[in-house]
């Protein structure tokens, strides 16, 4: 009997490890998590400080906020008006909720690596942007142009495409709403503002964003014109694409969770196979 239900988790233990690997291998949310840039303040806290313990709380409120919301922002108070932090996190609004609160986490983990002890930090990936400071920033406008990169140029049907790809800005820029996206398969663009900003300053700042991408990125494949507030990106031709939802098509968290479980159930297995054929062999050798 012992023997016969053994043999029978081999098929078991076969289909999980294939799941294991097919989920764990594949870089599922490799491409929300792509860095894109990151800044630091001069300034440095004192450490083990009223104020690194408040930063914690703030990270700790924000990877915990990305669980059910796309953007929130905290404001920790402290006993002294100089422990005070704020902060934010902003995820591209279309991703789903376990991608938005995977991307801040992972954001978390590397604002401290990068930014160690200082006052304040930001750190944008492909799929969210996190931000800290001990200065309030929340709700004031900031047009200042904090990551910039133009593609290779286009090539031969860079006139048609400009044409359609200047097009698809003026789209973007008359869309309305915080989060946009536009274009056809050829040429796509995205734009976003951070949440704190009114519909007023969200506009400015995509105009603004929009306008250096078109003048700054002429005739290349892509563009991205990242501002302090918000972004706007371009793509032709499949040169660069955009992180997607990840709707249907990739693996979500609670399916990472799934693999894991069958994972460890597998390895269980593994072991009541390799105890019976240690038992036999003593049983064996005791004859
Ligand atoms: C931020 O902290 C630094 C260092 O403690 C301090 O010099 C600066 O005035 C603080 N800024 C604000 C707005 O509190």
């Amino acid at each position: 009997m012992e023997k016969i239900a053994c043999y029978q988790l081999l098929p078991l233990i076969t289909f999980s490890l294939h799941i294991v690997f097919t989920y764990f291998f594949t870089p599922a949310h490799s491409s929300l998590d792509t860095f894109l840039y990151g800044g630091c303040s001069q300034i440095k806290y004192i450490p083990d400080s009223q104020y690194e313990s408040n930063l914690n709380s703030l990270l700790t409120s924000l990877v915990n906020a990305a669980t059910y919301s796309n953007y929130n922002k905290y404001t920790i108070m402290g006993s002294s008006r100089n422990d005070v932090v704020y902060g934010l996190y902003q995820c591209r609004a279309d991703l789903a909720m376990p991608d938005c609160a995977s991307c801040v986490a992972r954001a978390v983990s590397q604002l401290g690596p990068l930014c160690s002890q200082t006052c304040g930090g930001a750190v944008q990936l492909e799929g969210c942007f996190v931000k800290y400071d001990n200065a309030s920033f929340i709700g004031v406008e900031d047009k200042t142009v904090v990551m910039k990169k133009c593609g290779p140029s286009d090539g031969d049907n860079a006139d048609d495409e400009m044409s359609r790809r200047d097009a698809m800005l003026g789209g973007l820029n008359g869309a309305g709403g915080a989060f946009r996206v536009g274009g056809s398969a050829d040429v796509q663009g995205v734009a976003q503002c951070v949440g704190d900003l009114n519909m007023g300053q969200c506009q400015d700042c995509l105009t603004e964003a929009i306008r250096r991408l078109k003048t700054e990125c002429g005739g290349a494949a892509f563009g991205d014109m990242f501002l302090a507030k918000c972004y706007a990106r371009y793509s032709t031709s499949g040169a660069h694409a955009y992180a997607r939802s990840n709707h249907g098509s990739s693996h979500s968290e609670s399916e990472k969770t799934f693999a894991i479980i069958i994972g460890l159930l597998a390895g269980v297995g593994l072991l009541i196979i390799f105890l019976t054929f240690v038992s036999r062999m003593f049983r064996r050798n005791g004859k």
